[in-house]
């Protein structure tokens, strides 16, 4: 269970005072798959972003399965994050210098598991990319690049997948690829999504779509 309360993003840029979140609160149950969506600079990003605990917040709560990640220490977040937590983004975000299989092997390495490169290759077989295991970030278009940090994404097991318009940066045939991809392999782990996207049809596959405008929530509902 995600449960956000009184969330506050508040900056200064310019010398002035901006809300980016204003007052946000949200519910999502363990398993539940929602679509975040709403125009560009409506507070998207910010949110996800605290939801994983990339950043703080200036006011509010965030508990995941009852732990107020606002206030873990960074060292602490990162531990829990690596855990409990796969993260999707736009620009795919893969390491330059590593290949496929050991982007995909890092986060199970830092959890300890020493079946690291056997899972990371495993994981690159069910996106469809076992000819790949050897190629850099640079070899790859745009869409296998993307499946393998979908592939990292699931490495762990993590309990809540976050992704931040992860078509974003493709075609519209790689995106709908992605998508089924990210799709059914989040049928097969029964993972809470978390998904901000600008496209209808992929909002449309979600239980639930949550619009932001303006850093205020301004509708919630079922489909
Ligand atoms: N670090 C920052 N400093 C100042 N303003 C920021 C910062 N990050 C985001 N913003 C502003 O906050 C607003 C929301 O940004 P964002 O969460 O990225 O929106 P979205 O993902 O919905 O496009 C935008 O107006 C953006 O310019
Ligand atoms: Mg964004």
């Amino acid at each position: 269970m995600i449960s956000v309360k009184h969330l506050f993003m508040c900056l200064t840029a310019g010398g002035h005072p901006v809300t980016i979140l204003n007052n946000v609160s949200l519910e999502i149950p363990e398993k539940q798959m929602v679509a975040i969506v709403g125009p560009s600079g409506s507070g998207k990003s910010t949110l996800l972003g605290l939801i994983a605990g990339l950043d703080k917040p200036t006011a509010g709560s965030i508990l995941l399965d009852g732990v107020e990640i606002t206030r873990l220490a960074e060292n602490d977040m990162a531990r829990y994050r690596r855990q409990k937590i796969g993260y999707i983004f736009q620009s795919f975000h893969l390491i330059p210098t590593l290949t496929a299989l050991e982007n995909v092997a890092v986060p199970l390495e830092l959890n300890g598991d020493l079946n690291a490169k056997t899972r990371a290759a495993e994981l690159l077989w069910a996106v469809g990319l076992v000819d790949r295991l050897d190629h850099y970030p640079v070899q790859l278009s745009g869409g296998e690049q993307q499946r393998v940090a979908v592939a990292r994404a699931f490495s762990c097991r993590p309990p809540i997948l976050l992704a931040d318009e992860p078509t974003g940066n493709l075609d519209t045939t790689t995106g709908h690829q992605v998508i089924d991809l990210l799709l059914s392999l989040n049928r097969d782990q029964g993972s809470t999504l978390v998904l901000v996207t600008h496209d209808p049809a992929l909002a449309s596959n979600a239980e639930r779509i949550v619009t932001l405008r303006d850093g205020r929530i301004e509708s919630d509902q079922p489909q």
